[in-house]
Order: C-alpha cells, then sequence, then structure tokens
C-alpha cells in the first residue's frame, strides 16, 4: 500500500513550524520561534509576518530532510487557515497551496484550535502513548483561547464555554508585563511562582455565567492592587515578585479547574485533556494530576513540545482528513476568527 503521507504547515501567530506525519507517525516537527518580539512585550503583527516570510522555506525544507521525505512523495498539505493574524497565516496559507498546487497533491485546511485539541493524538512510533477517547472534555488555554470543548470526534467539537474577554495566557503576559518582566510572561510567571507562596495575595475571581470565562478583571484587580502597593514600597515588586507571581498563577488556575470541575459534573465526562501553550503551567498540570490522583478524572496531557504552536498537530488533522477525503479547495481564503 502507497505511504499517506501529511506535510503540515503551521504560520497563524509567531512561530513558523513544519511537520511531516508518514502513515499517521510523526517523523519531524521543525519550529522557529521569533525573538523579535521580546522587546515590545507582545506579538506585533507586521514583524510576524515578516519574520515567517524569512522561515517558511528553511523550516519546511528542515522538516522534510530530517523526516528523510522527498516533496514528490508528500501525499497532501495541511495547513492552519485560521485563526490567527491574517499577515501571518497569509504566508503559511499562501506557500501551502502553492505547494500542493506545484506538486498536484490535495491541500488540507487544519484549524489551529482543533490542531490544539487534537495534539493529544500525535504518535511517535515506539514511544509510548495515550489518546483520550471519545468524547472526552479539553481545557484550551493559549494566549488567545481560553475554551471549554466537548470533543465528540476528531471533526465535532461542541464549544460548552470559553472567556468573554481576555483569555488564560494574555493574562499572564499582560500581568507580566505591568510587573516590568519579559515576554511571553507565562514561563517567567511559572518560573517565579515555584519559588512564590501563593497564598501571600489575593485578587478578584469573575462571576461569570455557566462555563463561560473572564480574565479582564483580574488583570485590572493586579494592577491597581500593584499601583497602591507601589505608593507605600516603591520596590514592592521587586520584593514580592515570587509571591505575586504565585498568587496570580494559583487565582489564575482556580478560575480555570473551577469551571472545568462544573462541566465535569454536568456533562458526567470524566476524560479530561489540556491543550494549548498555558498547558505547559506547572501549577495547572499540578491541578489536573491532583484530580487524577483522587480518582476523580483521567487526565491527558500533552507533551511538552505539542502544547504550544507547533505543525505536528495540524499535520495530524491533516492525516484524518486525508483518510476520509475531506480536502480544501484552493480558492478557500485564510480566516482571522473562526469558533470550532
Ligand atoms: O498556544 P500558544 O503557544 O500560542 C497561542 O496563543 O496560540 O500559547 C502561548 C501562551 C502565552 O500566553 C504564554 O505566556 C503561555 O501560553 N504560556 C504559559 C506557559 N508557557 C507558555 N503560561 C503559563 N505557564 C507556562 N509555563
Amino acid at each position: 500500500m502507497k505511504d499517506i503521507i501529511i506535510l503540515g504547515i503551521e504560520s497563524s501567530c509567531d512561530d513558523t513550524s513544519a511537520a511531516v506525519i508518514k502513515n499517521g507517525y510523526l517523523l519531524s516537527n521543525v519550529t522557529a520561534g521569533q525573538a523579535v518580539h521580546e522587546a515590545y512585550g507582545g506579538v506585533v503583527p507586521e514583524l510576524a509576518s515578516r519574520a515567517h516570510q524569512q522561515n517558511i522555506v528553511p523550516v519546511v525544507d528542515q522538516a522534510l530532510r530530517q523526516a528523510g521525505v522527498d516533496k514528490e512523495a508528500i501525499s497532501a498539505v495541511a495547513v492552519t487557515l485560521g485563526p490567527g493574524l491574517m499577515g501571518s497565516l497569509l504566508v503559511g496559507v499562501s506557500f501551502a497551496k502553492g505547494l500542493a498546487a506545484a506538486l498536484g497533491v490535495p491541500l488540507i485546511e487544519a484549524n489551529h484550535l482543533q490542531g490544539h485539541i487534537l495534539a493529544h493524538f500525535i504518535e511517535v512510533e515506539g514511544e509510548a502513548h495515550a489518546a483520550p477517547p471519545y468524547p472526552y472534555l479539553c481545557l484550551m488555554v493559549s494566549g488567545g483561547n481560553s475554551q471549554i470543548v466537548k470533543v465528540n470526534a476528531y471533526n465535532q467539537m461542541e464549544m460548552l464555554g470559553q472567556t468573554i474577554d481576555d483569555a488564560a495566557g494574555e493574562a499572564m503576559d499582560k500581568c507580566s508585563k505591568v510587573m516590568g518582566f519579559g515576554y511571553p510572561g507565562g514561563p517567567i510567571i511559572d518560573k517565579l511562582a515555584r519559588q512564590g507562596n501563593a497564598q501571600a495575595f489575593t485578587f478578584s475571581k469573575p462571576d461569570v455565567k455557566g462555563l463561560d470565562y473572564s480574565f479582564s478583571g483580574l488583570k485590572t484587580s493586579f494592577l491597581y492592587f500593584l499601583r497602591d502597593q507601589i505608593k507605600t514600597d516603591p520596590d514592592f515588586i521587586a520584593h514580592h515578585k515570587e509571591d505575586l507571581a504565585a498568587s496570580l498563577e494559583k487565582t489564575i488556575v482556580d478560575i480555570l479547574m473551577k469551571k472545568l470541575k462544573q462541566a465535569v459534573k454536568e456533562t458526567g465526562i470524566n476524560h479530561v485533556a489540556l491543550a494549548g501553550g498555558v498547558s505547559a503551567n506547572t501549577a495547572l498540570r499540578a491541578a489536573f494530576k491532583a484530580q487524577e490522583a483522587a480518582g476523580n478524572w483521567h487526565i491527558y496531557i500533552p507533551k511538552f513540545g505539542y502544547t504550544t504552536d507547533n505543525a505536528a498537530m495540524i499535520a495530524i488533522t491533516g492525516y484524518y482528513k486525508y483518510m476520509d477525503g475531506d480536502f480544501c479547495d484552493l480558492d478557500k481564503p485564510a480566516y482571522s476568527r473562526t469558533t470550532l
């Protein structure tokens, strides 16, 4: 039987990534990040598009070489069509369309959020792997999203709740910026928090209906709290950075877990997965593991490299769609916003 080889391409934000999956197994996953945004405390869309332009050819080339695959052997090209920054998306999408047309192979549309949620199904030959059974719940937390999703099948997902304003990662990044730390703030807060007392300070938790989230109030209350403290101690942040990070992180994790526990109760589904960049967070992982240890949930946490933006998750989405013959017309445009 002919090998099924999917090239996945991801360029929705500030990571240019390409991956190769052969017969369902990952052969390569190459990502070029963009340090250029660090100086600005956030992603600058125009700079992101320019960096993607520089990175796309070498990244795809390296992914194919690492996989030991000739481009002529590719069965289909899967690409993130959205959601994301339009200028960034256009680089990957235009490249993928051009390559698919030149090779005469199908183009496959991957939704970025769907990709994050399917990261649990990325398999490397010879490595242990446990994928969640359908249906499962997925807490999808990244710099742009905070959602609880009921996953009925790889291509059938229901949004049970989502943020009505900022995302959890965005809250981490913005609070980090307010404290004068670098970007992205999540990993910095995570590292500092490990040395801090999570009970030192309390910040407001939102009261939002149903399974929805809100993080903008927390960001504001954090900012006002710091302003007040700095009036009496100008070096308050420097003196308390570990405790501030730990208390902030605990507040965010408590908010995320409260609604997730509610979702488990309401749906009766106790297979619970984590996805998106914030799933790298130590306290959030610990909160998941505590639920598992208590015998409440079966948990699924993807490998670190598959939590942040990567093309392996796009390639696995592409692989499933290829098996279903679910292809995309070359004239379908990229989209900046969408639900699942
Ligand atoms: O999924 P992702 O790479 O990009 C998108 O937003 O699509 O997620 C990036 C987000 C950033 O907000 C970053 O601060 C956060 O994930 N993040 C973390 C950690 N690592 C990354 N947040 C908390 N703890 C971490 N260890």
